[in-house]
C-alpha cells in the first residue's frame, strides 16, 4: 500500500511494552530486555524522521512502575542516564527537538540536569519532535493541569465559570502538539495504563502482540497501513466525511 503523508498520523504515541517477556523468552535477566528495546527506541526514532512523522512520544516510565523490584527501577534509571549521555548529541544532529514529560522533581539531581541540559540543546531543532514520557500518569498530567487553574483563581485571574475543554487542555502536557493521532501498543495487553488519558480522547488505536525488542520496520510499517485504512469520524457520520474528503 503506498502511503501519502495525509494518511500518515501527525503524532504517534507508543507504550513500549513486553521487554521482560523477550527477555524471559530468552531465558535472560530482564534489563537484557530493557537494553534491547532501547535499540528499538533507536531505530523507531529514525524511521519517524524519515517518514517526516511531526511527534513522536514513547512512555519509558509509569508513575506506577516505582512498585517494581528496587535492583529493576534502578537499572531503568541508569539506562535513561546513559542513553540521554550518549544519544543528544546525535539526536541533535538529527534536528530532533527532545521534550520529556512526567514529575520529573523526584529523579536524581543528575538525571534532572541531563534533561534540561537535553532539552535546551535540541530546542531549536525543526525535525521530529521526541517526546519521553518519564514517572508519567495520565492522571498526574489532569491533576497539575488542575492545579494551575486552581491557581488562576487564586490569584483572581480566573473565575470557575470561565473554566473550559480548551482552557484545561492548554495546561496539560502536549499542549504544544497536535493530540496524537495513533496509538501503538506493543507486547500484546490490550490497556492504556495511565498513558495520555486526557490526549487519546479520539486517538486511533492499535495494539500488536509484537514484544517492544522485535518491533521493526515492518511491524512499524504494519500499524502505519491500519492506520491509513481508518476513517476517522468525530462524531460525524461516515457519509458526512466522505462528502468532506
Ligand atoms: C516495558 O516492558 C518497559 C517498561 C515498563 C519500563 P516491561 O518491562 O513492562 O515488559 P513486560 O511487560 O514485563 O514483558
Ligand atoms: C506501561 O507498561 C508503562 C511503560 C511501558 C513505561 P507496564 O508494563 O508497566 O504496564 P502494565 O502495568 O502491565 O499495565
Ligand atoms: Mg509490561
Amino acid at each position: 500500500m503506498v502511503m501519502t503523508q495525509s494518511r500518515l498520523p501527525r503524532h504517534i504515541a507508543i507504550i513500549m511494552d513486553g521487554n521482560g517477556r523477550w527477555a524471559k523468552k530468552r531465558l535472560l535477566p530482564r534489563h537484557f530486555g530493557h537494553k534491547a528495546g532501547l535499540e528499538t527506541v533507536r531505530r523507531v526514532v529514525k524511521f519517524c524522521a524519515e517518514k517526516q512523522i511531526e511527534a513522536l512520544t514513547l512512555f519509558a516510565f509509569s508513575s506506577e512502575n516505582w512498585r517494581r523490584p528496587e535492583q529493576e527501577v534502578s537499572l531503568l534509571m541508569q539506562l535513561f542516564i546513559s542513553a540521554l549521555n550518549r544519544e543528544v548529541n546525535k539526536l541533535h544532529k538529527n534536528n530532533v527537538k527532545l521534550h520529556i514529560i512526567g514529575a520529573l522533581h523526584v529523579f536524581p539531581e543528575k538525571l534532572q540536569q541531563l534533561i534540561a541540559n537535553a532539552e535546551i540543546i535540541t530546542q531549536n531543532n525543526t525535525g521530529l519532535n521526541l517526546v519521553i514520557a518519564a514517572n508519567y500518569g495520565g492522571h498526574w498530567d489532569i491533576v497539575e493541569a488542575t492545579k494551575k487553574l486552581a491557581q488562576q483563581i487564586e490569584q483572581g485571574t480566573l473565575r470557575s465559570e470561565e473554566i473550559t475543554e480548551e482552557l484545561l487542555s492548554q495546561q496539560i502536557c502536549l499542549a504544544h502538539l497536535p493530540n496524537p493521532d495513533l496509538f501503538i501498543r506493543t507486547g500484546g495487553e490490550k490497556r492504556v495504563s495511565n498513558f495520555l488519558l486526557w490526549q487519546l480522547a479520539y486517538t486511533e488505536m492499535y495494539f500488536t502482540d509484537t514484544l517492544w525488542p522485535d518491533f521493526d520496520q515492518a511491524t512499524f510499517t504494519q500499524a502505519l497501513e491500519s492506520f491509513a485504512t481508518r476513517q476517522r469520524r468525530f462524531g460525524r457520520t461516515g457519509e458526512q466525511v466522505e462528502k468532506d474528503a
